[in-house]
């Protein structure tokens, strides 16, 4: 698999190519399915999780596709009350205010209380071409402590930091907590099919890099370090984390994710050759016209140079209003692509 190989940096043709919230309302085939079901029924139906799954490798053909979830699937069983409301996310009813809160939590038995996303996960693998990787994936701990304890979470994470300053006990329980349940899960998603997995955490950009250090460090480290046995390469992304640049090699995942702030060249840097990149385009370049698009994919690739250890991906999720020729320009640039 083109993809496996560029995250262990061995030499590809070109770079593979997916790219985040690569399933999702930006297709009309998506938009189509969401009319008749709600979203957290489209995770929980096996057949139609594998259809949304599927549809962008239908239209796209890209090199990897991604398991339909949300980062936040597995708080349902944690014992924290998800809803997702119309136009505004995700809501939690519950949110932790204390350290009971936090032991309330459970660990959840996956094969069981999670039984549907194990399900699609085989499917997707039994459908998919042997050349393309599944990617599994989950939420980081502090961006799933964001949700977790904000209920709502708007547009910062001041009400994070209030509460991880003022609360430093109950915060770091809540990180203990979320990192292993994290363990665990990722496994399931291995044993069920993923060949990769891909650790989301938005909003780790928000803290200073001495708190990202001192508080997140040792927990991605220790998530790492306890899933590298299920012998899938793993990917770190954090979202305008440039100035975390700098620690993140020493996490120990295989691949770390670029947003689009920085050149991918000065990442390299900062990060060593020991892991390979993935990223970077700004998802808003693909609202320009089809010329452009292939112009700013190649010098997305170009960027990198010819150091084995690249995956062409958007610098973060692709936009709703994306329109889908334009997305076709970006993944046909990419796989046209020779090093
Ligand atoms: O194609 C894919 O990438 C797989 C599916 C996927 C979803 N969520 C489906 C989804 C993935 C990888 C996620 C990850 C996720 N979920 C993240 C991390 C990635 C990122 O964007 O930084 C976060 C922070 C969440 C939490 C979440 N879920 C939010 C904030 C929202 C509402 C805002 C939004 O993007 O719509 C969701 C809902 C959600 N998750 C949707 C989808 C397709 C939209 C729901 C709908 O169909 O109406």
């Amino acid at each position: 698999m083109i993809f496996i190989d560029a995250c262990y940096r061995r030499k590809t043709p070109r770079p593979p190519i997916w790219f985040m919230r690569q399933a999702g309302r930006y297709l009309p085939e998506f938009r189509a399915i969401r009319a008749e079901h709600g979203f957290l029924d489209v995770c929980f139906t096996p057949e139609l999780c594998v259809e949304v799954t599927m549809q962008p490798i239908r239209r796209f053909d890209m090199d990897a596709a991604i398991i339909f979830a949300d980062i936040l699937l597995p708080f349902i069983p944690m014992g924290l009350e998800l809803t997702f409301e119309k136009g505004e996310g995700p809501v939690i009813h519950n949110p932790i205010r204390s350290m009971e809160d936090v032991e309330r939590l459970r660990i959840p038995d996956f094969e069981n209380d999670m039984a549907y996303l194990g399900q699609a996960l085989e499917k997707v693998r039994a459908q998919l071409d042997p050349q393309k990787a599944l990617i599994g994936f989950a939420g980081a701990p502090f961006t799933l402590a964001c949700y977790a304890i904000a209920g709502r979470l708007g547009k910062g994470t001041e009400i994070i930091r209030h509460f991880m300053f003022s609360k430093p006990d109950v915060f770091d329980a809540l990180i203990a907590k979320f990192t292993e349940m994290l363990i665990p899960y990722f496994e399931y998603q291995v044993r069920h099919g993923a060949n990769a997995l891909q650790l989301f955490d938005t909003w780790g950009g928000t803290l200073s890099a001495f708190d990202f250090q001192r508080l997140m460090l040792p927990d991605l480290k220790r998530i790492m370090r306890e899933t590298k046995d299920l012998g899938v390469p793993r990917i770190y992304f954090a979202k305008a984390a440039s100035h975390l640049r700098w620690f993140l090699a020493s996490i120990g995942s295989e691949v770390v994710g670029l947003d689009w702030t920085m050149p991918i060249a000065h990442s390299r840097r900062m990060l060593g050759d020991q892991v390979a990149v993935q990223g970077n385009l700004d998802p808003a370049v693909l609202y320009a016209d089809h010329d452009y698009i292939r112009i700013r994919t190649r010098a997305m690739i170009e960027a990198n140079g010819d150091k084995p250890g690249h995956i062409a991906n958007l610098g973060h999720g692709i936009y709703k209003e994306t329109p889908v020729e334009n997305v076709a320009a970006f993944v046909e640039a990419a796989k046209a692509y020779r090093y």
